[in-house]
């Protein structure tokens, strides 16, 4: 049985909010549900994912909610009468004192007082993800003065970035707040965290989550020019999150198109290195939002994420607003699945001169070693409380599926966002020691995933439901009695 191991976040929104929908997304392949909080009322969210957890639940799946916060994005006004259209050469002003909703052909309104102090004359600002590109030829006291270089229609609240990056609002807004507390009580396995500029901000967002008594992982989402200045200011930002995500979009108009793929494949190796999940998103099968088939780019953009060993690929538009939101999770699954056949997927020299720090991570690595090298291995088995061992078995290049047994529901989720691990409930304390081995191996015989004769590998520690405990490995002979 071939198990797809890089997985799917799809973004849910008006296009895939019903309970059939839902359904069709989880059995073709839905890892893990985004819920974008710039869109969207809570109750909203509140229905989408009770829907997803009903659902999920009732097809023996584990699906992870991602709650995704807005972030201090920095947005023009409204416009008076309607979008309006700039022209190449044009003269248009941004200005901290219009009113926010008086803008006009020559002048819109902004929130963000800031701005006149962090823009220089020759700065470039984009507007609508770089669909409109303004020149500042000069900054006056409560506006900004700019040159159209390239044009097109510009409409309400459309988000602003300087090329270079450089506009930074504090990373957690009111809203994001007030959002937070939601994820906690939707009790959600992953938060994303918006533009956060280093780590005190995700710490911010921690803090904030485990005062609304959630323990949700922590996603940083990549998306400003200066986070990935230097490997210091990544790393640290890496460093204080659980997991990352490669957002394209903010950043491929912060630093441009042409940086962006070399920084993808260095964010998803450097997350990889400090024992983090990451997540490479935006516009992978845009196309898709209009056409039941993705195009021969797309395919190659997700197969070439794929083998650079992302956990995860994300659907935003393509599954949130599109015409085909199951079709696309199809064609993700398709193309991972293929590109994980080949040999650089398998294959891994992860830490192999490196001393290791804890007894756990030496069990968790140490297993993946004696599995990938000894060719009757079949499966990983790993108990978990918090889904920390299966994350260090994940972040090693295998061709074994790694199968996280636990009793507790939200790591089921969590871990099901993991590259190549597959959840599983099982609760060790339910049972006498001598018959762990035994019942565990027995779930996987029962769904097929191993066979009489096969060598499986387990990890745990000598006490049950205890995070950081584990400290034994050992290998068992699928079809003889085990102790
Ligand atoms: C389960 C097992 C323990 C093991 C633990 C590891 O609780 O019963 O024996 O030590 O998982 O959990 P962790 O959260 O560190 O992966
Ligand atoms: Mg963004």
């Amino acid at each position: 049985m071939s198990l797809r191991r890089t997985k799917i976040v799809a973004t849910l929104g008006p296009a895939s909010s019903s309970p059939e929908r839902i359904a069709e997304l989880i059995n073709a392949g839905m890892n893990v549900a985004r819920l974008n909080f710039s869109h969207g009322s809570a109750d909203e969210h509140r229905q989408r994912a009770r829907l997803v957890r009903e659902i999920a639940a009732e097809n023996g799946q584990h699906v992870a909610l991602l709650g995704d916060l807005q972030g201090p994005k920095i947005r023009i006004g409204r416009f008076a009468d309607g979008p309006i259209s700039l022209e190449v050469g044009d003269h248009f002003r941004l200005s901290t004192s219009h009113g926010l909703e008086d803008g006009n052909q020559d002048i819109v309104g902004l929130d963000y007082p800031d701005l006149v102090k962090d823009c220089r004359a020759g700065d470039e600002l984009l507007l609508d993800d770089g669909r409109v590109v303004l020149q500042v030829e000069s900054v006056g006291r409560d506006e900004v003065r700019c040159r159209v270089t390239t044009g097109g229609p510009l409409s309400n609240n459309k988000g602003i970035n300087r090329r270079g990056g450089g506009l930074s609002a504090a990373a957690l807004t009111d809203k994001d707040r007030a959002d937070i507390n939601l994820a906690a009580e939707l009790q959600m396995e992953y938060v994303a965290v918006s533009f956060p500029r280093d780590a005190a901000d995700m710490e911010l967002a921690r803090k904030l989550l485990r005062d609304a008594e959630s323990d949700a992982w922590l996603v940083a989402k990549i998306e400003r020019a200066e986070a990935v200045a230097d490997d210091e200011a990544l790393d640290g930002l890496i460093q204080a999150s659980d997991a990352v995500m490669v957002a394209r979009g903010d950043l491929g108009v912060e630093i441009g198109d042409a940086e962006l793929v070399g920084i993808q494949k260095h964010i998803i190796s450097r997350a990889r290195k400090q024992n983090k999940v990451v997540i490479t998103a935006t516009q992978m099968m845009e196309s898709m939002i209009t056409s039941p088939m993705p195009t021969r780019a797309e395919v190659s953009d997700v197969a070439n994420a794929a083998l650079d060993y992302t956990d995860a690929v994300m659907l935003s538009a393509e599954s949130a607003a599109g015409d085909y939101p199951v079709e696309a999770v199809r064609a993700m699954s398709r193309v991972c699945i293929g590109a994980e056949k080949q040999p650089v997927s398998k294959k891994s020299g992860h830490r192999l001169y490196q001393t290791f720090e804890r007894c756990d991570e030496t069990v968790a690595l140490a297993a993946m070693y004696a599995g990938n090298h000894f060719p009757g291995v079949t499966a990983i088995i790993t108990l978990t409380e918090s889904g920390y061992t299966p994350l260090i078995m994940s972040r090693i290049r295998s061709h074994l599926p790694i199968f996280a047994l636990s009793p507790n529901a939200q790591t089921l989720g969590r871990v099901s966002l993991m590259r190549g691990v597959q959840a599983i409930p099982f609760n060790p304390a339910e049972l006498p020691s001598s018959e762990i081995n035994q019942q565990a191996v027995n779930r996987l015989l029962a769904a097929g995933h191993v066979q009489p004769g096969d060598w499986v590998i387990l990890t745990k520690g000598d006490v049950y439901n205890s995070r950081g405990g584990t400290n034994s490995m050992k290998l068992l002979h699928v079809g003889e009695e085990l102790v």
